[in-house]
């Protein structure tokens, strides 16, 4: 038997991976051993009873890594508990939660194995002063729903722990394959 859980995540600006941390760390407070890991760079799942996947959403989709990741572990991940939380909307505004949650539950339709005994969405970090290129153009477009949008971070630090607690009294690891 194992108890050890990979935290792994996708992210292009950071903020996914600060809640990754985060999680991972208020899980071994709570008794587990952890890993946490990119997406980009897990190599195998072997040695871990659960894994808890963290993506962000960008123009409605995951990452393509993510997606990968997904694809690549098809085989492992349906035998063993897979928790799972996306960063979103932007804002705390309720349509807007309402939007990526629709968003969020189609990129989870592509996979219908996937059954997640936890799942969650946060508000993210929006920080305009980081962008790559690609991301500078679509905020440059006034047609965009992001131009001029001013920096801001939302993530809700008290939901998030309170999520990653849940887990640590929910979660039942599963001998490691
Ligand atoms: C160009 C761009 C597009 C985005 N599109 C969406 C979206 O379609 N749906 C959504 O819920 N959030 C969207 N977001 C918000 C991100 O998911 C949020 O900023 C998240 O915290 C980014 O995570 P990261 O820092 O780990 O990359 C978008 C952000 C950017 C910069």
């Amino acid at each position: 038997m194992t108890d050890k859980i990979l935290v792994t995540y996708a992210t292009r600006y950071g903020s996914t991976q600060e809640v990754a941390e985060t999680v991972a760390e208020i899980l071994r407070e709570g008794g587990f051993e952890v890993d946490v890991q990119s997406m980009r760079t897990v190599r195998t799942l072997e040695g871990y009873g659960t894994v808890v996947l963290g993506a962000p959403l960008y123009v409605g989709k995951w990452p393509k890594h993510a997606h990968r990741f997904l694809l690549r572990f098809e085989e492992a991940l349906v035998k063993l508990p897979v928790a799972i939380f996306a960063l979103g909307p932007i804002h705390d505004d309720e349509d807007e939660i309402l939007g990526s949650r629709v968003q969020l539950d189609t990129e989870l339709k592509k996979y219908p194995w996937l059954k997640p005994v936890a799942l969650e969405m946060f508000v993210g970090k929006y920080d305009p002063s980081k962008f790559h290129f690609f991301d500078r153009l679509i905020a440059s477009m006034p047609a965009s729903p992001i131009y001029k949008m001013p920096a801001s971070d939302h993530r809700d630090w008290v939901a998030i722990h309170i999520w990653a607690g849940k887990l640590v009294s929910t979660l039942q690891p599963t001998p490691a394959r």
